[in-house]
């Protein structure tokens, strides 16, 4: 086979390693239609071009957790995907995942790996597709791995900082300005709430006084990230209509909240679908206070648990190395 070619007619690499971040997905009132974009955790992937026509899997971190099955493991679906659907099916692809982040941790850990996969197979074909023009096979992604195609995750995995999700059908995102001194607390127990089981326990209808104050506090934030608004940021934190229900799964979830809010916190709530738990905050200290107290709050509880504090990322996933 021989090296493809970029557009503008420079050969490209034929290996490549790509980091792509944990996400928030969410951020309390926006189910599925708001996300950003952390520093760290992140995952790692690296793709190199063969011969062989066959796409490959080797996977490593993730304690023999995630399938083998390049159909299955989301990181090699993806890019069986892209080579189908862009007719390279003569490519073929040895995929290496190095899992760094937690599986099931409402950190967008799938979405983390097919984003990854995804930069890295378009890097090494010629970068014929921008990253909004990945965001549906990456959205695939999570179809693949959870049976839910929801984009707060990939996308701001892909595009970096605040991202929105107006609508799925068709895809219509839009990145979101946001102030650049804001940092995010996460604290992740160590409880399974595979996104399946956490997206299956939510009421499939809703009264109209809880959606109206629900889209009043998705407006709310979004104008709040819009014009740096920090304080309406903060009151537009509250979800009426998934976190009761969600929060069942947490154990500890109202105490961490209200020691979070005590710590300073601008707003606090349930990472993705948990059962991470984040807190947006105005400064390193507020945030490494809150890790620090809620880290102890489980350990009293007898739940072990990991924690990160991070900027919002607002490049999103990014090239290690090529060769
Ligand atoms: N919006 C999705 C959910 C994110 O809440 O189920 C999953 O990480």
């Amino acid at each position: 086979m021989t090296s493809p070619s970029s557009p503008s007619g420079k050969s490209v690499p034929r290996q490549v390693t790509v980091r792509a971040p944990g996400t928030v997905a969410n951020i309390v009132c926006g189910y599925d239609v708001l996300g950003l974009a952390l520093h760290r955790p992140f995952d790692e992937v690296s793709v190199a071009l063969n011969d062989t026509g066959e796409v490959s899997l080797t996977v490593d971190g993730d304690r023999g957790m995630l399938p083998r099955d390049t159909e299955a493991n989301v990181a090699s679906a993806v890019i069986k995907r892209f080579l189908e659907q862009t007719g390279q099916t003569e490519i073929g692809a040895q995929v290496h995942l190095r899992k760094q982040m937690p599986l099931n941790s409402g950190m967008g850990s799938s979405s983390a790996s097919a984003v990854a996969a995804l930069i890295a197979i378009n890097h090494l074909t010629g970068n014929q597709f921008s990253r909004k023009e990945l965001l549906p096979l990456a959205t695939e992604g999570e179809r693949i791995a959870c049976g839910n195609a929801h984009a707060d995750n990939v996308a701001p995995a892909l595009l970096g900082g605040v991202v929105l999700v107006r609508s799925h059908t068709p895809l219509d995102v839009k990145k979101l300005p946001c102030p650049d001194h804001l940092q995010v607390a996460v604290v992740h127990p160590h409880i399974d709430v595979p996104t399946r089981e956490s997206r299956k326990i939510l009421k499939p209808r809703i009264p109209l006084p809880e959606a109206v104050t629900q889209w009043g506090n998705v407006a709310g934030l979004t104008a709040g990230f819009c014009t740096g608004d920090t304080a309406l940021i903060g009151r537009s934190m509250t979800d009426v209509i998934f976190e009761p229900v969600r929060s069942m799964l947490i154990p500890g979830f109202y105490d961490m909240k209200r020691i979070s809010q005590k710590c300073g916190a601008l707003g606090f709530g349930i990472s993705g679908s948990g059962p991470s738990v984040f807190a947006l905050c105005e400064s390193v200290e507020t945030a490494e206070a809150i890790t620090a107290q809620l880290t102890e709050f489980l350990r009293k509880a007898g739940i072990d648990s990991d924690a990160f504090v991070s900027g919002i990322n607002m490049n999103g996933a990014e090239v290690l190395s090529e060769g």
